[in-house]
């Protein structure tokens, strides 16, 4: 059953409780409604993906209350500075280096060891990301492949009964992604063109790179989005380990003797998802020459784990 929630000080309340618990919540921002889960929770954030019905796990926008809890998560150089202070709250994310105690989820971040964070204008989004007390992750609160919700209608269309609750905070104002700006490095590169146009983010900080976002376009480094790939090397399908590899199991295969580790010991996939990340960084260290994976059912969130683990073994498959 998905609650609806109006924005009262006891259903904010209400639904800041839920998103603690671990609960997924809609709630509207001034661009579009987001599929809200607790950033630093691992078992949340895949359980966003699965009720989106997403074949690929991409990083998703961690929502923050304030600038100064966006500085907590990440490493900010002069050029997110500036853009923190003239467009948050605002339709721009920002993505920034992980500082070292950044509690947010691998998965969210999709194994990468940058962030990406928003400030919200929304005031019901604020409100609510303080009640929950963590950042919340958000991707768009519509099925994978239907177009984004800006209304609490269109939410309850596409995902009535797959999310706990529902804010609803009526029409989003821009009804556009926000624009998404990788600032790690001295020049600022566009990832996604969004709510607040590039030209006033040059008119800020002066002109910034256009990321390539087919597979033809120029490779140069820092053009397209990186994903995750451990160093060691990654075999996929094993059915047991060669000796020095580290053998990452899943379900009851009976292999459970030579198991590192197991990514679901009960064969659960929103589990799986959740280890996926954490396991693989676990392994690629010491004295392993390689990770092992044993085969995951390509159904449901198997079907993200499957693509993000081909793109971890083949390190330079561009990620779309
Ligand atoms: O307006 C919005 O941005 C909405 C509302 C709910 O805030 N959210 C949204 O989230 O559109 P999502 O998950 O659909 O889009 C996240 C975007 C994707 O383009 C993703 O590739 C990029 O942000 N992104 C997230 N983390 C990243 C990272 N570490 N590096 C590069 N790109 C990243
Ligand atoms: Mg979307």
């Amino acid at each position: 059953m998905t609650q609806r929630f109006q924005g009262t000080v006891e259903d904010i309340a209400a639904a800041g409780k839920l998103l603690a618990a671990g609960g997924l919540v809609a709630f509207p921002t001034e661009t579009v409604y987001g599929l809200g889960g607790d950033a630093t929770n691992d078992q949340a954030v895949a359980k966003i993906f699965a009720a989106k019905g997403r074949p690929q796990f991409n990083p998703l926008i961690s929502h923050l209350d304030s600038v100064e809890a966006a500085r907590a998560l990440g490493r900010f150089n002069d050029v997110a500075e500036a853009l923190a202070a003239q467009f948050w709250p605002g339709a721009l994310t920002l993505v920034v280096p992980r500082l070292p105690s950044c509690p947010i989820s691998d998965l969210a971040c999709a194994g990468l060891d940058t962030v990406a964070l928003r400030v919200p204008a929304h005031d019901l989004a604020r409100v609510l990301i303080q009640a929950a007390g963590r950042p919340i992750a958000a991707p768009s609160a519509n099925r994978s492949g239907h177009v984004s919700p800006t209304e609490a209608a269109h939410v309850l269309a596409d995902l009535s009964d797959r999310i706990d609750g529902v804010l609803d905070g009526g029409a989003c104002a821009v009804g556009l992604e926000s624009t998404v700006i990788d600032a790690t490095g001295a020049r600022p590169v566009l990832l996604r063109p969004g709510g607040i146009a590039v030209e006033e983010i040059e008119a800020a900080v002066g002109p910034i790179e256009v990321a390539g976002d087919d597979e033809t376009a120029p490779r140069s480094p820092g053009m397209l989005l990186r994903h995750y790939a451990p160093e060691r090397p990654l075999r996929l399908n094993a059915l047991a380990p060669q000796p020095g590899e580290a053998f990452i199991g899943f379900g009851a295969h009976g292999a459970k003797n030579q198991e590192t580790a197991s990514l679901s010991p009960s064969g659960d996939l929103t589990e799986a998802a959740a280890n996926l990340f954490r396991s693989l960084r676990a392994f690629d260290s010491g004295d392993w020459t390689g990770i092992a994976v044993m085969p995951i059912p390509d159904r449901g969130l198997g079907r993200a784990i499957n693509d993000r683990l081909r793109r971890a073994a083949n390190r330079d498959a561009p990620l779309r």
